[in-house]
């Protein structure tokens, strides 16, 4: 008999810590400050501040208030939409969504261990970029040179499955834990380190570029769509997770205040993070004397190539710095990656009650972790930048486009709202019904069809175009294709009766 009892979070609180520590993670330290910086400061800032109003609140609100309502997790609550048709499969391709999320996210978070375990040292200080692409990556010049396996990575892979799994078969009182004690880790790190950030000489030219408005940007598409694109990838949206850890929510629960202050400690890990970083490069470029644009990388550049060559250059205990911000890290990634294995166990065990949580957990480990050798070798990076793309850039949003059109349609949402009203005992505007019938859906498709538009002008990273269709638009018909199968063959299980509270 399955040993998933569905044992409810113990406090709000728990449910809390639990959810900012899925929203708040590698995303929040390198694609927010980044993006930041890219798309006039301040005035994207604002951009944001709007997105997570009428986009992130409203469908935060949505995903966890689905879960909270019906005790279920992403499929069974879709399940729960209609009684005509079956629309368990949109659940599912959020599951899938986030199954492909965790094969690459788990390798970035190897890279980090091992930056972290190599602190004292910093065998990156004199050439970082050198460092993380050729000695450390092996990193080919081209996708299609496969390159030697990185076994150190696939070591630190393994090492970080042993620990999720020695959290995850605990149920709901492993998260919690991780939620009490892991989640406040990486805050108070980078607070000191944002601190340290503002104290050091020069940390004013950085900071301007972070908080200073370039008003002109405020009207352009690209800030609008970077901002939306954001707010949904740091909520964790459209991947399954909100439901999963809604359906472990006691239901008299207030959910609308429990997702602002979601919402505002994801928010302030940016900004922290932020700070910390610009603050640094700040130093570095004056101290150089070099503009700050030229110490500046996007991407994962900016995690393994400019902060940590920044932090080595620290006047005071450089490597205590950059072993403060790497466990940041690591713990900002295990806490999302908590969160995006319960987004798939839960599931599963609810549709086949029959099964044993570990038995699920090491099948599901092995298939991602299969996936997961693809970003392992000489060529990996580019391969993860491919699927990151063609996930965190298309389908979490398509799925969450499905979600409201559905939900707020044929629900409908007015009932969620009541239902949620009636168990709480508060009240929630009608103008989050406007929201996610009519506001949101255009959004999202709109960002789409400019991504879709974007990608078709330009090739997207010039990779050769059997690349994009085998493992883009691959990663993407293998996620219709499964939700469509899982659908079949995992029908709504019978639930347990729900026991006391962990
Ligand atoms: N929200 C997390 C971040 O900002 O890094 C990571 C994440 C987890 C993204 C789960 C997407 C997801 F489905």
């Amino acid at each position: 008999m399955s040993t998933d009892v569905r044992q409810k979070f113990s406090s709000p609180w728990v449910f809390i810590l639990a959810a900012v520590g899925s929203a708040a993670g590698l995303g929040n330290v390198w694609r927010f400050p980044y993006l930041a910086y890219e798309n006039g400061g301040a005035s994207f800032f604002i951009a944001y501040l709007v997105c997570l109003a009428i986009v992130g609140f409203p469908f935060l609100l949505l995903e966890n208030g689905m879960g909270q309502t019906t005790s279920k997790a992403a499929p069974g609550a879709m399940g729960e939409v209609s009684k005509k048709y079956n629309l368990r499969f949109i659940g599912w391709m959020g599951v899938l969504v986030s199954m492909f999320i965790l094969s690459y996210y788990i390798v970035i978070a190897s890279w980090v261990t091992n930056y972290a375990i190599n602190s004292p040292a910093m065998p990156w200080q004199a050439d970082s970029s050198q460092y993380f692409y050729q000695s450390f990556l092996g990193l080919t010049d081209s996708i299609t040179q496969k390159g030697a396996f990185n076994l150190l990575t696939f070591v630190f892979v393994v090492f970080l499955y042993m620990a999720l799994f020695f959290v995850m078969r605990q149920g709901t009182q492993g998260i919690s834990g991780v939620a009490r004690f892991i989640t406040p880790i990486p805050f108070v790190l980078l607070m000191l380190l944002a601190i340290n950030s503002l104290f050091l000489s020069g940390s004013a030219a950085g900071l301007k570029f972070f908080f200073l408005p370039d008003w002109s940007k405020l009207f352009t598409l690209k800030i609008w769509a970077a901002a939306a694109g954001q707010v949904f990838f740091t909520l964790s949206l459209g991947a399954g997770m909100m439901f999963a850890y809604g359906s472990l929510l006691n239901k008299k629960v207030n959910l609308k205040r429990a997702v602002l202050i979601i919402i505002a400690g994801d928010t302030l890990c940016s900004l922290i993070g932020g700070t910390a970083i610009f603050g640094v490069l700040g130093h570095m470029a004056v101290s150089q004397g070099v503009p700050v644009t030229e110490v500046v990388k996007g991407g994962i550049g900016l995690a393994f190539i400019a902060y940590p060559k920044a932090l080595s250059l620290l006047p005071f205990i450089p490597s205590i710095f950059s072993l403060a911000f790497f466990l940041a890290l690591l713990t900002l990634a295990f806490t999302s990656m908590v969160s995006l294995v319960e987004a798939a166990v839960a599931p599963i065990i609810q549709s086949k009650p029959s099964l044993t949580r570990t038995k699920v957990l090491l099948v599901y480990f092995a298939i991602t972790l299969c996936f997961g050798l693809l970003f392992m070798r000489g060529n990996g990076l580019y391969m993860l930048d491919i699927v990151d793309h063609f996930t965190s850039g298309y389908m979490m949003m398509f799925v969450g486009m499905l979600e409201a059109i559905i939900i707020g349609w044929f629900y409908p949402i007015s009932q969620l709202r009541t239902n949620l009203e009636n168990n709480s005992q508060t009240k929630i505007s009608q103008i989050f019904d406007w929201l996610i019938k009519l506001v949101i859906p255009p959004i999202l498709a709109l960002l789409l069809f400019s991504q879709i538009h974007t990608d078709l002008a330009h090739r997207y990273g010039d990779y050769p175009m059997e690349y994009l269709v085998f493992y883009g638009l691959g990663v993407m018909a293998f996620v219709f294709i499964m939700s469509i199968v899982l659908t079949r063959s995992l029908p709504n299980g019978k639930l347990a009766p729900p026991p006391a509270s962990a």
